[in-house]
């Protein structure tokens, strides 16, 4: 079929939590990907979600007193809500509690239990409590047996069995035969590598005893669905697979699974093998990206270390963060994040190389062509400046083209800023400032047209990074109407002499970061050590001074690191029944799983603040002395809110 959908898709992802840049991540890379074809004139169907079901969701929803399906219904909001401010075009948004999905994951079910290839069995063995898994011997740890481990459980159970290892064969030769099944190439080996080892059948069943939440098996009431049988069947289920044929076909195969290496085996092994056992193809490319990391561990909220996207993008604008992440990470790497790189790089790209350009030429053209677009040299001739120019538009060009093969966008974000530097250096080559002095107003306006076409076709480039601010652009320049399809924008002198220019604004102002953000501009909080001894009098103070200072204890419930700044914490907590939010300086000392749970001393009567754009009610007393910090605490157990006296 020619005219078949360019599809893509997320993971759908659990809501036990709210959504972190990780997640932002993949799902702006499927986003600029969506836009990117659409651009290219491809039917795009761009599918992403949630995953409801299993026993993460069921755990975040005791731990909140909430029954799951309220869990879910309250955190898919937070995904929407990051997806509509990040400007994100998906076409679909699947919940796996939907009846359409679930209909389907019963359906499969059902027919592949008639044809035996699911099978019931009593499973004596291993099971890891955390991970909710069953594992064998050679999953423990180096040197240790089960008897050492207190999540190690030997159990005696009946489950169902999908016949996975039957796929073995098959699919190792499918992926040695098929290179871009999994991408990038090292990700195909890692799977190759794991499929060395014996597969085993997938329990694809949990007792209902054990975990409540999820789909139940058709043919048996007592049991649920496995999360991830259940899962993977959303990329068919949704795109009409078992209610709509024609739908189903215009848009399977999947063009892209996009996914973080954490899901690889799921993806290249479960996800084919449960495709082949139902007679569906294969999808073209699974394609695994690495991890962001904080401080050099994998940003995940049990560890605390989670950067919020809503947040980055509140404070520098959407369009910056969707640039930032496009360019700064190598799709086969993990990144490391920082705000101070993110500083950097949006100072130099965005403000430096994008912005002043813009500015430039705009206040130029304003200045001595009464705010038209001057006539431009019509043909480029070989070897000038303005040719040689438009040479490395097109490579940008070109180059941007190639990355969406390759995935390697950072590639092509790269090449485009490559570009406008050549704008720039360009403009230190026909020295307009220089040809302004002239009578013949001509040269100068060949430049002026040049570079103002080369900025077009590179705001025209990076627009589906930054939908937002190249639309500005191409506002500004007067090429909002232009040609946007294929490669046609690329093509020299489409805008016509004595086009207005709009008027400027600031696209993206400098970000004056005194100092690098990653060291907070905040001291640590005032600790409880008067430091040395004062004089007497001078130093000494009224009790009805004392008495201002309301000092109460505090229970911390939650704790979080401040992105960037590696010295606070962001904690609720609890004083008495109120709830607040404060920021302390007790990073560089405290996790935030050392505080969870500890009663403080707080001053509970001190004017708000920001710290680093964070609001802080209150401050916290510690104990420091030299690299010493200790939190001051109660020597026994009392309620939150009681007064310190
Ligand atoms: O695994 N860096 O959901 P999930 C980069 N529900 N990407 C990250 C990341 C990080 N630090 N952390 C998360 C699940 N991601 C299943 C998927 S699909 C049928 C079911 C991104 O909420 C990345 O895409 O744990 C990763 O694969 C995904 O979020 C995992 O999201
Ligand atoms: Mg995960």
């Amino acid at each position: 079929m020619t005219d078949k959908t360019f599809y893509i898709t997320t993971p759908i992802y659990y809501v036990n939590d709210k959504p972190h840049i990780g997640h932002a991540y993949t799902t702006i890379l499927g986003d600029v990907l969506a836009r990117c074809h659409r651009l290219h004139g491809h039917k795009v169907h761009y599918l992403t979600g949630t995953d409801e079901h299993g026993q993460k969701v069921q755990r975040a929803a005791e731990k909140d007193g909430m029954t799951p399906q309220q869990k879910a219904d309250t955190t898919v909001v937070r995904f929407q809500e990051l997806w509509k401010k990040l400007e994100i075009t998906h076409d679909d948004f699947i919940r796996t509690t939907e009846p359409r999905h679930t209909k389907v994951v019963q359906a499969i079910l059902q027919d592949l239990f008639n044809r035996g290839e699911i099978y019931k069995a009593e499973y004596d063995g291993l099971y890891d409590v955390t991970s909710e898994t069953f594992i064998t011997e050679k999953d423990l740890p180096e040197g240790k047996t089960p008897e050492d481990l207190p999540n190690i459980v030997r159990i005696k159970e009946a489950n169902y069995f999908f016949r996975m290892s039957a796929y073995q064969d098959w699919l190792v030769t499918y992926i040695e035969d098929n290179p871009s099944f999994i991408q990038p190439d090292f990700r195909r080996n890692e799977t190759l590598g794991f499929l060395r080892k014996p597969l085993q059948d997938l329990c694809i069943s949990r007792p209902k005893s054990r975990l409540a939440w999820g789909i139940e098996l058709p043919f048996d009431k007592d049991y649920v669905c496995y999360v991830w049988f259940d899962a993977l069947v959303n990329y068919i289920s949704a795109v009409g697979y078992g209610s709509d044929e024609n739908a189903f076909r215009q848009r399977w195969p999947v063009d892209y699974h996009l996914i973080g290496k954490d899901i690889l085996t799921t993806h290249t092994v479960y996800w084919p093998t449960m495709l082949k056992a139902i007679n569906v193809p294969m999808p073209k490319t699974v394609f695994a990206h690495g991890w962001w990391l904080f401080g050099d561990a994998k940003m995940s909220k049990s560890l605390g270390n989670v950067v919020d996207p809503m947040a980055l993008a509140d404070q520098y604008g959407v369009d910056a963060f969707r640039y930032f992440v496009m360019a700064e990470m190598a799709p086969g790497q993990d990144s490391n994040f920082s705000e101070a790189a993110f500083i950097r790089r949006y100072n130099s790209d965005l403000a430096n190389d994008l912005g002043n350009l813009l500015s430039r030429l705009v206040q130029m053209i304003n200045k001595y062509f009464d705010g038209k677009l001057p006539a431009g040299p019509g043909a480029l001739a070989e070897g000038t400046p303005e040719r040689l120019l438009w040479n490395d538009v097109e490579k940008a060009a070109k180059g941007l083209a190639a990355s969406l093969e390759t995935l390697r966008l950072d590639q092509g974000i790269y090449g485009v800023i490559e570009m406008v530097k050549s704008v720039n250096r360009y403009l230190e080559i026909k020295q307009p400032w220089t040809q302004a002095k002239q009578d013949d107003k001509g040269p100068l306006g060949v430049t002026l047209y040049c570079a103002v076409e080369a900025l077009r076709v590179a705001a025209w480039l990076l627009t589906p990074v930054m939908p937002g601010k190249m639309a500005d652009v191409l506002d500004i320049l007067g090429a909002s109407a232009l040609p946007r399809q294929g490669t046609e924008p690329a093509l020299f002198g489409q805008l016509p002499a004595g086009t207005p220019m709009g008027a400027i604004k600031p696209l993206f102002p400098r970000i004056e970061a005194d100092k690098p953000a990653a060291t907070p501009d905040v001291k640590p909080q005032v600790a409880a050590s008067p430091g040395p001894p004062k004089p007497a009098a001078e130093g000494l103070i009224e009790i009805a001074d004392f008495a201002k200072v309301q000092l109460r204890t505090a229970k911390i419930i939650a704790a979080e690191r401040v992105p960037g700044a590696d010295k606070l914490l962001k904690l609720s907590i609890l004083v008495g029944e109120e709830r607040r939010q404060l920021v302390a300086g007790i990073a560089l000392h405290y996790t935030p799983e050392d505080v969870i749970g500890k009663t403080v001393i707080v001053v509970a009567n001190l004017k708000p603040a920001k710290i680093r754009g964070v609001d802080s009610q209150g401050m916290l007393l510690a104990a420091s002395k030299g690299e010493k910090l200790t939190l001051v605490t109660v020597d026994e157990e009392i309620s939150s809110g009681a007064q310190v006296k």
